[in-house]
This record gives structure tokens, C-alpha cells and sequence, in this order.
């Protein structure tokens, strides 16, 4: 069974050594199963947050998964989070897509059966059977992009964070991946520049703007709004 978390953001802020504030005070609550895109420009914060709920950098405030408190229980709380880097080079390295897919689980300690049915599982939903046993470089881009979330599918994470899942996709495998994450029940972030993508994958929409949320509501209500241009989003 795939489980959706609840998340819970108060007063999020974080700076990079040397560098200015990115994000400065951001509360945030996710309901289980809700979808939430976090818009904003290049550089607004979007992959600096999503890095942050595994509580991977040192963040200031605090995130709550399913009420754990992330920084007091990171073990329990990276089982939880599957994050999917935006650049799929980043993530592959396996010699083929079936161990590519097989590792997280192996890695959680599951048992063969289990993993040969997530292998399975995850490679037919991202429309990879096929590719099995092919090299992931040897993968088309979009794939590429597909293998990774079936990657990080296969390790049940209860919370997804997608770093801009539909950047440098053509149109046509976008509205596959559409498809594919609307079939997806895990609450899920997914950061994106990309308005009319926002609409067709979230619920909801939030703006990420000078280190703060400028915005949250409904995708639709941000379409003619007037700062669009202001916060880099036209
Ligand atoms: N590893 C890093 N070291 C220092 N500064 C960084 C690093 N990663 C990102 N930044 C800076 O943090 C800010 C936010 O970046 P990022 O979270 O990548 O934004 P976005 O994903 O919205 O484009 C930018 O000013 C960027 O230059
Ligand atoms: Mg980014």
C-alpha cells in the first residue's frame, strides 16, 4: 500500500555559507494526498526547499512529517521523502534500469520477492519493461526522467519532491507524465516555473518569491494575476 504523509513547514529559513538569505520564513501545512506546485523564477528557492525536507541542509524552523519532527527523526523521515533531482545524471548510475530500480528497496533491506515486484511495478508504470536490461545513458531524456521517478517510486516514499519534473520535456511526454503523476496518491511538492504545467498536476500553487510564499491558492487564480511578471513567472 502507498501512503500519503501530512507536512508540516513553520518558519523554514536557510542561507548557503557565505551567501544571502534564500528562504526566509516559509509555513507551509499538506494535508495526506495533497499536491502542491511551489512556483517561482530561477533562483527563487524551489530546489533549496525540496533539499531541505530530508532534512538534508542544515535548515532553520522546523518540518514535521506525519508529526516526527525531521530533524530529531532524519532516519525515519528519509524513508519517507522520495526526492527526484531535476537532472537525471544526477541520480542514475546503475548498469541497467532493473537494478536502477531494484536499489532503493535493496537498500531499505526488502525481501527478493518484494523487490522483483517493485522492479516490475514501477518499470511497466513508467512505461520501461522494455528497457529492462538497457544501460540507463542509452535511455532517451524523457525516459531517463521516467526511470528516476520509478526509482524513487520503488522505495514507497509517503511525501514526493519533484525538482521541475517537466523542464527540457517535449509536449507530448509531458502530458504522459501528467497522467503518470496523477495516478500517484503520495502528497506531493513539485516545484516548477511553469504555470499551465502547475494547473494540470496540482491542486494548489504556491509562489516562492523574495525568500517567502507570496502566494497560495488555486493554480486558475494565478493566471491573469498582476504580479506575475514581478515574481519571474511571465
Ligand atoms: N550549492 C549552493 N551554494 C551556494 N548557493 C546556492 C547553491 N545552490 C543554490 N544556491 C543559490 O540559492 C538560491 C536559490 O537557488 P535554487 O534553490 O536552486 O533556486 P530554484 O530552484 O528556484 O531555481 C540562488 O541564488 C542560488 O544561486
Ligand atoms: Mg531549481
Amino acid at each position: 500500500m502507498l501512503q500519503a504523509s501530512t507536512l508540516t513547514i513553520e518558519g523554514l529559513c536557510f542561507r548557503y555559507p557565505e551567501g544571502p538569505p534564500v528562504l526566509e520564513g516559509i509555513s507551509l501545512e499538506l494535508a495526506a494526498g495533497e499536491r502542491l506546485a511551489l512556483l517561482g523564477g530561477n533562483g527563487a528557492g524551489k530546489s533549496t526547499l525540496l533539499l531541505c525536507l530530508p532534512a538534508v541542509l542544515p535548515y532553520g524552523g522546523t518540518l514535521r512529517l506525519d508529526g516526527l519532527v525531521a530533524r530529531k527523526n532524519k532516519k525515519a523521515v528519509r524513508q519517507k521523502v522520495g526526492l527526484v533531482f531535476q537532472d537525471p545524471g544526477e541520480m542514475l548510475f546503475a548498469p541497467s534500469c532493473r537494478e536502477e530500480v531494484a536499489y532503493g528497496p535493496l537498500c531499505q533491506g526488502r525481501s527478493d520477492d518484494e523487490i522483483l515486484g517493485e522492479v516490475h511495478r514501477w518499470l511497466h508504470w513508467a512505461g520501461l519493461e522494455e528497457k529492462a536490461d538497457t544501460p540507463p545513458f542509452r535511455l532517451s531524456y524523457g525516459e531517463r526522467r521516467r526511470l528516476c521517478l520509478a526509482a524513487v517510486m520503488a522505495c514507497r516514499p509517503s511525501l514526493l519532491a519533484l525538482d521541475e519534473p517537466a523542464a527540457m520535456l517535449d509536449p507530448a511526454v509531458v502530458g504522459d507524465l501528467v497522467e503518470l503523476l496523477n495516478l500517484l496518491p503520495q502528497t506531493t511538492l513539485i516545484a516548477t516555473h511553469d504555470l499551465r504545467f502547475a494547473a494540470r498536476v496540482a491542486d494548489r500553487a504556491a509562489v516562492l518569491f523574495g525568500g517567502r510564499i507570496v502566494y497560495d491558492g488555486d493554480p486558475a487564480g494565478l493566471r491573469n494575476h498582476e504580479k506575475l511578471a514581478e515574481w519571474r513567472l511571465r
